[in-house]
């Protein structure tokens, strides 16, 4: 064999398709008994498998640069040639989101028919028990029996969803080798609230609010939120989540088109007899309306506050005092931040700068996308340049 790929899903089965069109002989083994379930899942059936916008800046890592040659070599135009040409209809979402009109499945047939094509084998129900060095490659044991591969692309994926087949295996292989591995969490994840915060927010679990916008230091999001049982969610809290880590002061405007407390001056002028509750409950949910008016100040009539205690106010729903307790953890991330320190690799191949003919592909290394078909983007083009590498 002359390539092994440690791992059926998006990266390592892009990896065997261009190693395999290089007339590499590529066997791609996956201990889960389905390849690529994170597509199957991804984009709630639909699979959000790229953003016609993603720039390096889009993603998370150590050494921000490191992604910049594969993103520039293997393109969102490139994957959605692949897509058409196996007439697969796909739409935009919004901000450059791509989904299959019909279902991921169709992703998973299309990576399983180019790997045909290309005649790679693939295995699924066939896990990795050891890897060894050998002096003309790697000698693999696996559910099958042994294995020598003159390359070995470890695309084992991150930690998230361990029901899906999720494994720590390719971070421990990466330091059975010398690799240093940055320490992971789960990003893309709602946020828990604890003590007086889960008490106040609870029961409003189901409540959504169309556009707030979310900060941590300096980075920011504009998008929707949701309350849930536990705390917080929604795309603006699971983007966050992967910029922020506890005790990190986390700020949500909850009304961020407007300066708020000029805006509840403008109100009392044109509806002194509303209560607060009343106006805020027309650009707010009336229930979460409700329940800050509770906590923070009694609702009354607009013509019997200050312009001081609309100020206030305003303060309050711009930069809403919500502290996170924690994360809901792998269970629900979409991704691990953190992995294989992408100082020890070649950003053009992917390759072990220790060990010749090592690759780490996909989400095992430390580079993290944005929610939004960013983390496919970054599979395709990982696992491009090894491919064409291996
Ligand atoms: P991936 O996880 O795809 O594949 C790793 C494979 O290795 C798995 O098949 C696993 O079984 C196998 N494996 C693990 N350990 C092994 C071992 N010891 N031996 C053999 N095999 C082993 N991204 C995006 O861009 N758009 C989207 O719509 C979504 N949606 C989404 C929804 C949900 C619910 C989740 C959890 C994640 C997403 N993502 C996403 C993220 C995206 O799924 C993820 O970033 C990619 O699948 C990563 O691709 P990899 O190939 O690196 O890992």
């Amino acid at each position: 064999m002359d390539v092994l790929v440690i791992g059926a899903g998006a990266a390592g089965l892009m990896c065997a398709i261009a190693a395999g069109q290089r007339s590499r002989r590529v066997l791609v083994v996956d201990h889960a008994n389905k390849v690529g379930k994170k597509i199957l899942m991804s984009g709630g059936g639909r699979c959000n498998f790229t953003n016609t916008g993603a720039t390096p800046a889009n993603y998370l890592s150590a050494n921000p640069h490191f992604a910049k040659s594969a993103l520039a070599r293997y393109t969102p135009a490139d994957f959605i040639a692949l897509v058409e040409k196996h007439r697969i209809a796909y739409h935009e979402k919004e901000l450059g989101q791509l989904f299959c009109d019909d279902s991921s499945k169709q992703i998973v047939r299309m990576l399983l028919d180019e790997c045909a094509a290309a005649d790679v084998t693939v295995e699924a129900n066939c896990g990795v028990q050891r890897v060894r060095k050998t002096p003309e490659g790697f000698s693999v044991l696996t559910a099958r029996g042994e294995v020598h591969a003159e390359s070995l692309v470890v695309a084992s994926g991150g930690l998230s969803i361990p029901s899906m087949g999720a494994s720590g295996f390719g971070y421990e292989l990466a330091r059975q080798f010398g690799h240093a591995v940055l320490p992971m969490r789960a990003g893309l994840v709602p946020l828990t609230l604890s003590g007086k915060h889960q008490e106040h927010y609870q029961d409003l679990a189901g409540v959504a609010l169309p556009a707030v916008e979310t900060r941590v230091g300096k980075q920011s999001f504009r998008a929707g939120l949701l309350f849930t049982h536990r705390g917080i969610s929604g795309p603006a809290i699971l983007q966050i989540s992967s910029y922020w880590k506890p005790g990190d002061d986390l700020r949500i405007d909850l009304l961020p088109d407007q300066q708020a407390g000029e805006w509840l001056i403008g109100q009392r002028a044109a509806r002194p007899l509303a209560e607060l509750k009343t106006v805020l409950g027309d650009v707010l949910p009336k229930r979460l309306a409700q329940r800050l008016c509770e906590q923070w100040f009694e609702s009354r009539p607009m013509r019997q506050y200050r312009d001081a205690e609309l100020g206030q106010i305003g303060t309050q729903l711009n930069a809403w005092p919500i502290t996170a307790s924690g994360t809901e953890g792998y269970r629900t991330a979409e991704v691990t931040l953190g992995g294989v320190d992408t100082d020890g690799l070649s950003s053009s191949t992917m390759q072990s700068k220790l060990v010749p003919g090592l690759y780490f592909i996909g989400e095992v290394v430390d580079v993290t996308g944005w929610l939004g078909g960013y983390n496919f983007q970054w599979a395709w083009a990982s696992g491009q340049a090894a491919g064409e590498a291996v």
